[in-house]
């Protein structure tokens, strides 16, 4: 390793840990150098890590070109994503757990479900689906705390072949109705209440207010988690409980082609309202299985547990699909990190003997401020892989995690990818990398970034570079396409630098060929881990009366990643007034939900706009980061002295 002659500290796996990994530094070099050279035979290879109803004889069949945007892969196969991550274990390990479930009270037991468990179960969701009229191709939303029954719903519609959408639980009914419309979805399975952090949210009035703006023909199958009450629509909610007692115990899988879509996730991008991004059967489940595996050195009788929610990404391939259909052990957590207190992740870590933990930064900033105390009084000895995800993670939360949780002798995985990738895309190897804080330092197997000069869109060659991430090439888990819309789908993904798959992430090479993310360069923002549009709490903002125009930017937030910073410019007859900045505030929470609530709202006059009226957040984002020595050229703006306004009233906290 090179570290010592680099700016950069590395911290090489130990003996132990390269010994017993699946792959250590010259397997790597080798199998990543096999998936580059030939993907057909890599991939024809490792395709066969899951069951085929009808083995592939084709692998790979993708086009970058413009125009002709195509990705299919193991394209004449047939499989049953279900199967592989039920059925197919059943022989071997039906008794071995599958999903713990730890309660967000952890006065509450904790559940294990075996194998055999999960099949009853899974069966009988999809018996009720199909009683409730759910046919191969529907779409099914599933909007429910993370409770097995989330899993059971999965797993369900891949087994019958509907195509299942998860909308967040934290998201608002605005926010459902128009995923709900978005999909055309037949059916909306939810439960009572979510509990979380010792609150409850009403999960079901949310659905009633949603499905008041869709189609009457929606169903509503409603799981019950906490007996709370709830309203009940005859003939359009079904009691899950109830039908579950009598449905049978056996539904067979439905034989689907690889290129069959499963599922169905919406997403923010720079531009207009979330995007369903599509992934189908087998490439998907290939990656994700394969990652899930290498990347986290998974082996069988580990403990595994992702903190994720299932309504984001994260969630689907890292706690369902990509550990069930290697026949692992994964841990399912309802709540939150800080609830009953800042040592609940230790606890249970502890109480279940985790060998695998994956997290976002933001939860470890947010526990690294409470202090070591939390973590002291629990033993962590199981631990032996730790993962980040979803943002970069800072070098500080990276040593807290590496020495206060792991240590110091678990490698830190920092895995960077996006809900389009379905999977790992650049991440260190525990037992092949010497892993540097906040790099994510090399492709998964069959990933294949370039770095382009953002203006000149060449391929920038050679080490100590920057520029913005793109891929040569496809990858099985790559989305297909943006649901109803695959002209969007290149518009967003391939127009900007033609020929290749452009992330919208900046990244920089480093002088040993490792690359680091340097965060979005486009207008999405990263608040906690998750993704947010700008022009989503614009279009929040502007549909509120008092606003005439919003211009929504990210500025740094220590334990967030990033935050909201709003400027707003109200109508005129509109006064400015703490009261109007709650209400605005509120008024975003309900259009959206609690993760886009603004952080800063600037009362704003005008804002700097070019000539032909684009606003300029770069000087946006510059007022917001207090950085006012650099706004660069202002000479193109309609009216700079818009500008000093806009300085003038954030130093005054305007
Ligand atoms: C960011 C989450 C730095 C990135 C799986 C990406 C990261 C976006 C990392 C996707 C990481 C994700 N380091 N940045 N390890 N992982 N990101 O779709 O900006 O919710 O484009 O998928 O998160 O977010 P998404």
């Amino acid at each position: 390793m090179s570290s010592e002659a680099t700016a950069n500290p590395s911290f090489p796996p130990s003996a132990e840990m390269v010994a017993r990994a699946h792959a250590d530094e010259a397997k790597y070099n080798e199998m990543y150098a096999a998936s580059i050279n030939d993907p057909d035979a890599f991939w024809g290879e490792h395709g066969k890590r899951i069951d085929w109803i009808k083995p592939f004889t084709k692998v790979k069949n993708t086009s970058f070109e413009p125009g002709k945007i195509d990705i299919k892969w193991f394209e004449d196969g047939t499989l049953n994503v279900s199967a592989n991550c039920i059925d197919r274990h059943l022989e071997t390990r039906g008794n071995q757990t599958a999903i713990i479930f730890e309660p967000d009270d952890p006065k509450e037991q904790a559940q294990s479900i075996s194998y055999s468990d999960l099949h009853r179960r899974t069966c009988r969701m999809a018996n009720i689906l199909e009683d409730l009229g759910v046919r191969k191709g529907d779409r099914v939303i599933i909007y429910l705390p993370m409770i097995p029954e989330a899993a059971y719903a999965m797993l369900a519609c891949a087994r019958i072949g509907a195509i299942h959408s998860i909308v967040f639980a934290g998201f608002s009914s605005d926010a459902l109705a128009s995923r709900v419309n978005g999909c055309d979805a037949k059916v909306v399975i939810t439960a009572d209440h979510a509990p979380r952090g010792g609150r409850q949210t009403p999960l079901k009035s949310n659905v009633d207010a949603a499905l008041l703006h869709c189609k009457d023909t929606v169903k509503c199958l409603v799981v019950k988690r906490t007996g709370g009450q709830t309203t009940w629509i005859q003939d359009r909610d079904y009691d899950y409980n109830e039908l579950a007692f009598e449905a049978d115990d056996y539904c067979k899988p439905v034989e689907m082609d690889a290129e069959d879509p499963l599922f169905i996730l919406y997403t923010s991008g720079s531009t207009g309202q979330p995007k369903g991004v599509v992934h189908t059967t087998g490439g998907y489940l290939v990656q994700a299985a394969m990652t899930h595996e290498y990347v986290f050195d998974y082996h069988d009788g580990d403990i595994y547990w992702c903190t994720a929610d299932v309504g984001w990404v994260t969630g689907h391939s890292y706690i369902v699909y990509g550990p069930l259909a290697n026949g692992a052990t994964t841990v399912m957590f309802e709540g939150v990190p800080t609830y009953p207190d800042a040592s609940r992740f230790w606890q249970i870590c502890q109480k279940h003997k985790v060998n695998q933990f994956y997290t976002a930064p933001t939860a470890l900033r947010a526990l690294m401020g409470q202090g070591d105390e939390w973590v002291e009084k629990c033993d962590l000895s199981s631990l032996r892989v730790l993962g980040t995800v979803g943002e970069p993670i800072n070098p500080e939360a990276w040593n807290w995690y590496y020495n206060v949780i792991g240590g110091g002798n678990c490698p830190i995985v920092d895995t960077w990818w996006q809900t389009e990738t379905g999977a790992h895309m650049m991440t260190p190897l525990p037992g092949a990398h010497a892993t540097k804080p906040g790099s994510a330092m090399k492709p998964f197997f069959g990933v294949n970034p370039v770095v382009l000069d953002p203006h000149s869109a060449e391929i920038i060659e050679g080490n100590s570079v920057e520029g913005v991430l793109c891929m040569a090439d496809s990858w099985p888990s790559q989305m297909r396409t943006v649901w109803g819309d695959h002209d969007r789908f290149e518009k967003t993904y391939f127009s900007d630098y033609k020929g290749y798959y452009f992330a919208g992430d900046g990244c920089k090479r480093d002088e040993d060929g490792d690359y680091w993310i340097t965060g979005r360069v486009d207008d999405v923002i990263n608040v906690s881990g998750h993704r947010m549009g700008t022009s989503e709490v614009e279009s929040a903002l502007v549909a509120h009366a008092a606003v005439a125009e919003a211009a929504v930017v990210g500025y740094p937030h220590d334990i967030k990643g990033q935050g909201i910073y709003c400027y707003v410019t109200l109508m005129n007859n509109q006064e400015p007034s703490e009261e109007l900045r709650k209400e605005l505030r509120t008024w975003v929470r309900n259009e959206i939900g609690p993760i886009a609530s603004p952080d800063v709202i600037q009362w704003a006059p005008g804002l700097p706009k070019t000539r032909s009226g684009k606003i300029m957040r770069r000087i946006l984002r510059k007022i917001a980061e207090n950085d006012y020595g650099s706004l660069g050229d202002t000479s193109t703006l309609a009216e700079p002295a818009v500008v000093d306004d806009l300085i003038e009233n954030r130093m005054n906290k305007g």
